[in-house]
């Protein structure tokens, strides 16, 4: 068997992996924010203010830093005005993106800021470049953000909210390139300048602007927007979902596919890391101090809907295959550190790659939750220079590494170590040298997620079919470190002082 080496540099920060990495997106679609995280005060399922309280014990324990709102393409056709002010009064509309369903507006600005408040998260507002107008913008801004006397903060407090909240990241629209008014980049450049200058900072709340990015491959549209408008802006987006198929012909099953799917899912994954390096060089000709920050606001599977399911509600299965996808994703967002500032996983609670999902009033963790739950040690870490030398896993002639390993110090001295084996039916020996640090009067405690079966995953029969439990194929030595990880697993190590 080739064994798999790493060095891991103890004294060599690469950088900090911003915590916002770790973040998520909830989208006004299918079940994410109605049944998902709103269920109204007067549900019988158990909620704080209308929101149900299992998901947010759930999320809290993820610690989810940032939260992005209202889409995704919603954003782009939603009109804020008409969620605030007394519920039953606010006007409904047609989720035109999203199963033709009535949105009755319930969940609004407050709802989602009552919502980052509790999360101790900051809030992350998507505004409306495709269908609204420069005033509706700038006045949401005012009406979020003023304290003092004008029309917007004074409707706000009529509304019941006295202080102005603090909201730190602001979107400049979504996907102008497709759902969000299919524009060309040289317009939306142009028109990205006009409408960011009216998001202004009121008093001491500075708001960082992110400009919308490019769909997957598209290297001219960031190329255009850096070169034009690069200097308004804070941040530029990027999304890319991993989809197994086609888009139009068949996107592949969440849980009955076969071992080809599971190896293109995987080799999808980690083309991330070409598109972020290949984004991120044209960045780095218009910025080369890194000013404007990559935010990959929208990743995470794909899949065809659940069957029986409607197919606008973007519902699907979540399995190990999907808990290395994240833990791929992670690795590549945390080397690239240097200008990938923000992640936000698509979607947060029922839709696409979810961290959560319920029936009613049940509600079952996934085990891409559970990597979070895992890697969430990472956050505001410093990241270690690693080199790895990694044996192949080879499927049908093509071959990928078969293990990925990222690793991290916390402000304590901590090391957290992360690997995967994404290879599906081998085991993988990894062997780790501590250098800069002994490992002699350490002690390394070790959490592993894994499943006997390629779409092992939770249901609401069996909640707890793929959870992490502890890792003990490990062996130390003074600079050395041994794990043997089994097929299709995920690990994190903590290196503690004994
Ligand atoms: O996340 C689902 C959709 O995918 C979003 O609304 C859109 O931005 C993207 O195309």
């Amino acid at each position: 068997m080739v064994r798999n080496r790493a060095v891991i540099n103890v004294g060599m920060p690469k950088g900090t992996i911003n915590k916002n990495i770790y973040g998520h997106f909830a989208e006004h679609l299918g079940r994410c924010i109605y049944e998902g995280i709103w269920v109204g005060e007067d549900s019988p399922i158990p909620n704080t203010n209308g929101i149900r309280n299992d998901v947010l014990q759930a999320l809290k324990n993820i610690k989810v830093p940032v939260l992005r709102w209202p889409g995704g393409c919603f954003a782009d056709e939603y009109h804020w005005k008409d969620g605030v002010g007394p519920r039953e009064q606010r006007k409904k509309m047609i989720n035109t993106h999203w199963g033709g369903v009535i949105e009755n507006n319930h969940f609004g600005t407050h709802e989602f800021m009552m919502l980052c408040e509790m999360l101790e998260c900051e809030p992350y507002i998507c505004g409306n470049v495709g269908s609204g107008t420069v005033q509706e913008m700038s006045e949401w801004i005012e009406y979020m953000t003023f304290d003092g006397e004008s029309p917007m903060a004074n409707w706000r407090k009529e509304n019941g909210r006295e202080k102005p909240w603090k909201l730190k990241y602001f979107g400049v629209g979504n996907e102008n390139w497709g759902c969000g008014g299919n524009m060309r980049p040289e317009y939306y450049a142009d028109l990205y300048r006009r409408y960011q200058t009216y998001v202004r900072n009121y008093g001491d709340n500075q708001i960082y602007k992110i400009a919308c990015g490019a769909n997957v491959d598209d290297y001219y549209w960031t190329e255009v927007l850096m070169k034009n408008a690069g200097r308004f802006m804070d941040g530029l987006s990027l999304h890319y979902y991993t989809i197994p198929g086609d888009f139009w012909l068949g996107k592949g099953s969440a849980t009955d596919f076969t071992e080809d799917e599971w190896f293109i899912t995987l080799k999808k994954a980690l083309y991330i890391d070409e598109l972020i390096t290949r984004h991120s060089t044209i960045m780095d000709k218009y910025d080369p101090e890194k000013r404007v920050g990559l935010i990959v606001d929208e990743w995470g599977t794909w899949y065809d809907v659940e069957p029986g399911t409607n197919p606008g509600f973007l519902y699907q299965q979540n399995t190990i295959r999907d808990a290395l996808v994240a833990a791929l994703h992670f690795h590549i967002f945390h080397n690239h550190c240097d200008r990938v500032r923000m992640a936000n996983i698509a979607q947060t609670v029922n839709v696409l790659q979810a961290v959560i999902l319920t029936r009613g009033e049940q509600m079952i963790l996934t085990p891409t939750y559970h990597v979070f739950d895992m890697y969430k040690v990472h956050q505001d870490a410093e990241l270690l220079a690693i080199e790895s030398s990694c044996a192949e896993y080879e499927h049908r002639g093509e071959t990928l590494p078969q293990v990925s390993i990222t690793a991290s110090k916390n402000g304590e001295g901590t090391v957290h170590i992360s690997l995967c084996n994404i290879d599906h039916r081998n085991e993988a020996v990894v062997d780790l040298e501590f250098r800069g640090d002994s490992l002699a009067r350490k002690q390394v405690f070790g959490t592993m997620l894994t499943a006997n079966e390629m779409n092992a995953h939770n249901t609401f029969e069996k909640p707890d079919a793929v959870k992490p439990e502890p890792f003990r194929q490990i062996e130390l030595g003074q600079h050395t470190l041994m794990a043997k990880l089994p097929p299709m697993s995920v690990v994190t190590l903590a290196i503690v002082e004994n």
